[in-house]
């Protein structure tokens, strides 16, 4: 594929938008269909908005944005898609949509277009399974916003083609994107390794040791965070978090180390869904007070010791599950949710013994298998081995 290729993206949303935007602004012509023409006309709008700011702040001139918005075509006819190289499909995150326009779009593209899915929580095998030709469909896992986030996921399932997947990669890696290879596992690496900074940020709350405001504070001012777990739920909406949450549970067989939370699930029930309602864990309505966190140094560093172990976990078992390489679950991290430091490099300051007695006393006051260490880590340990 080269400049040549021209890009089809399924869905106008804001990540089908976005990741239009990104082709567009690599040269590729693009066809953007919706079926829903409310939802082009308002793609068209907002990306002209996006590009105006753009201009504005001189990042690009007006010739170079009049030359992106031109290359995109706003369509609302699959047919359109019938020369392109590759589709990426961001729609509904519902398998069994996404199976039957799987199963449309084969009858709409050339018989080497690949097909690709942008679904976070999605197993790629089942929607590859409804295609016939099911060795060209590969998942391609922008972030939000997709344009300013560097990592994309790239995951082929178990009928992917090696050359599918060369391909793909080949392809987002030319659109200056940090591209890490993953398993077609639940979460992929990001939505799998990052669930304790939820999760646990959700139990230590429950637990009565620190209110939201402090286990924010704690997080971004101790930790390096730029995001305090519960800013960044209200942020994601409570409502896709807690879903997210849920379907991976259920994926991962109901393993406790995944379980959602009542707190969250209130929340979402309650309609209390974040930001874009103005009302989630903490009141963005105008004139709110936001609360104060209780700065003892000693309570934060007990707050981010236990979360950050609980993920340092979670990559050292992502790792020996074969999900991702090392560098590619560190990359994943930093690139794709910010993370201050890859976990498992972390994982080496810390010290690996000290990141395994933190485990094994949450797991012994607990008696809970939420906390048992990967076998890696012990593993690990024994041996006196570092990561790096
Ligand atoms: N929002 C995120 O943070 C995020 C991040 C990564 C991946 N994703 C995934 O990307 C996909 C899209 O998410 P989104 O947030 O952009 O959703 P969205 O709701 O903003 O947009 C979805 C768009 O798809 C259109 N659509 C629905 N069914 C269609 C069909 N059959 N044919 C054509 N268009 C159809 C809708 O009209 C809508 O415009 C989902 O699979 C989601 O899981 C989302």
């Amino acid at each position: 594929m080269n400049k040549q290729t021209i890009v089809g993206v399924l869905g106008a949303g804001s990540m089908g938008s976005g990741i239009a935007q990104i082709a567009s602004t690599q040269e590729h012509q693009v066809v953007l269909v919706d079926l829903n023409d409310d939802a082009l006309a308002k793609a068209e709008a907002s990306l002209k908005k996006i590009l105006a700011r753009l201009v504005e702040k001189e990042k690009i001139n007006e010739a170079i944005s009049k030359s992106i918005i031109g290359r995109i075509k706003f369509s609302n006819n699959v047919n359109d898609f019938s020369d392109c190289g590759i589709v990426i499909e961001a729609i509904i995150e519902k398998l069994e949509v996404k199976q039957q326009v799987f199963t449309q779009l084969e009858k709409n593209v050339n018989d080497d277009c690949i097909l690709a899915s942008n679904t976070s929580s999605l197993s790629i095998a089942s929607i590859a399974s409804a295609c016939e030709k099911s060795d060209r469909v590969i998942g391609i896992h922008f972030f939000n916003p997709a344009p300013l986030m560097p990592l994309v996921e790239i995951i082929p399932a178990v009928q992917t083609a090696e050359e599918t997947k060369n391909t793909a990669r080949t392809l987002i890696d030319s659109w200056k994107k940090v591209t890490v290879l993953t398993k077609d596992t639940p979460g992929f690496i990001v939505n799998r390794v990052a669930r304790p900074f939820y999760g646990e940020a959700l139990k230590i709350y429950e637990e009565g040791i620190a209110d939201f405001a402090t286990i924010d504070w704690a997080m971004t001012e101790l930790g390096g965070f730029r995001m305090g777990p519960f800013t960044l739920m209200d942020y994601i909406g409570n409502d896709v978090n807690y879903t997210v949450t849920e379907t991976v549970f259920g994926a991962f067989y109901y393993d406790p180390r995944y379980r959602p939370s009542f707190t969250q699930k209130r929340h979402k029930e309650a309609g209390w869904f974040g930001r874009k309602n103005g009302r989630g864990f903490f009141d963005y309505s105008e004139g709110a007070e936001k609360p104060e966190p209780n700065k003892d140094e000693e309570l934060g560093a007990e707050i981010v010791n236990r979360i950050v172990v609980m993920l340092i976990n979670e990559a050292a078992d992502a790792l020996f599950l074969n999900i991702a390489t090392r560098e590619d679950i560190d990359l994943a991290m930093t690139k794709g949710v910010n993370y201050p430091k890859g976990l498992l490099a972390w994982a080496d300051e810390i010290g690996l013994a000290n990141v395994l007695k933190q485990l094994e006393d949450l797991q012994t006051e607990y008696g809970e298998d939420r906390y048992r260490p990967s076998p890696l880590l012990k593993r690990m340990v024994a041996a006196n081995k570092t990561f790096y």
